[in-house]
């Protein structure tokens, strides 16, 4: 049985309980829902790996409510310092060497040295945070392989009956998981592009972060970043300027004319008015939208690179390089 918990002060104080006696519960941040469980109690992360299907060797992200608490669990050198600074709370995820008497488990680190830190500000995260008092892992709220969710509906989509509860705190305003950098030894280095910009580390640490490289072997990585992690069930390619069948649906953005688009099973455009942010928003829901339309094939049209379109292209990319591939 699933308990659906309103954001009310009973709510948030009903899913700390559940998440201080070792339960799962679902809960809204400003990115996607995470599925929550006490990230100090190597049983409970357990039963995360367990109820998303998601392969045990995945680390997970332990959020907290404060900046001290993150530094309390890992040692932060000075680029993660100045990071934590500019964009706590707030979503970004650092990935720090795990600090002596750090109170993350094992399990939810993957048995990693390192451990994954967030303080998020969604308003609802930060009280049930606050209310738990110790850091909560949370990976996205979706079974494996289906996309994040960012609403209490799609949790519920994916999710009910295996887990204890879900805090409905509405729709996640960024719509995409946190940035993802890893500050280890004197190397920083983005492992997941988000919302939180390459430009606006720079402008933080006085360059551009590394990017993750597979064949760097030294290099931080980020273990969980599977293919089939963003993959609709529906074969997806990009548009390449020729007509679309009557059999697909499109995934569009702006005013672009895309050939054969008035003629298709489903469209979804991520941002009419061509504003990245609000199609970082959309882009789950969306896919799953015509993931849902019956279609042959998800066409997805140009999307621009710049700012936040980096981190959408590299869902997409994922989402294309994985189709028909397992799953
Ligand atoms: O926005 C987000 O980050 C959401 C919300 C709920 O906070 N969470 C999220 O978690 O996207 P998840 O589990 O779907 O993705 C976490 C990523 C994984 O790819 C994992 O490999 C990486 O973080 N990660 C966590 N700890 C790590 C570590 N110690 N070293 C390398 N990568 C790590
Ligand atoms: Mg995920």
């Amino acid at each position: 049985m699933t308990l659906r918990l309103t954001a009310s002060t009973d709510g948030i104080a009903e899913a700390a309980r559940l998440l201080r006696a070792g339960g799962l519960v679902a809960f809204p941040t400003e990115t996607v829902y995470g599925l929550g469980a006490d990230a100090t109690d190597s049983a409970a992360s357990a039963r995360i790996y367990a109820a998303k299907g998601r392969p045990s060797f995945n680390p997970l992200i332990a959020h907290v409510a404060e900046t001290d608490a993150a530094l309390r669990e890992g040692v932060f050198n000075p680029d993660a310092l100045a990071l934590a600074r500019a964009f706590w709370p707030g979503p970004l995820t650092l990935v720090v060497p795990v600090k002596a008497g750090g109170t993350v488990s094992e399990l939810s680190r993957a048995g990693l040295g390192s451990v994954g830190l967030r303080v998020p500000s969604h308003p609802v995260a930060r009280a049930l945070l606050a209310a738990v008092v110790r850091p909560v892992a949370a990976p996205s709220a979706n079974r494996s392989g289906h996309v994040s969710p960012t609403s209490a509906a799609h949790v519920i989509s994916d999710l009910d009956g295996r887990v204890d509860a879900i805090l409905d705190g509405g729709s996640s305003e960024v719509g995409l998981e946190s940035t993802i950098v890893a500050c280890e030894d004197n190397r920083t280095v983005l492992l997941r592009p988000g919302s939180i910009t390459r430009e606006a580390i720079a402008e933080v640490i006085g360059r551009l972060p590394e990017l993750t490289d597979d064949s760097d072997h030294a290099a931080p990585r980020s273990p969980g970043r599977m293919l089939a992690h963003y993959a609709p069930k529906t074969p997806i390619r990009w548009y390449d300027g020729r007509r679309i069948f009557p059999t697909d649906a499109l995934l569009t953005f702006g005013s672009q004319a895309v050939d054969g688009a008035d003629d298709t099973k489903a469209v979804q455009n991520l941002s009419p008015s061509g504003n990245l942010v609000e199609a970082a928003a959309n882009l789950y829901s969306s896919l799953r939208m015509l993931d849902q339309a019956g279609a042959s094939t998800i066409v997805v049209a140009h999307i621009p690179r710049n700012g936040l379109g980096e981190a959408i292209h590299d869902r997409l990319t994922r989402a294309i390089a994985a189709a028909g591939v397992g799953e």
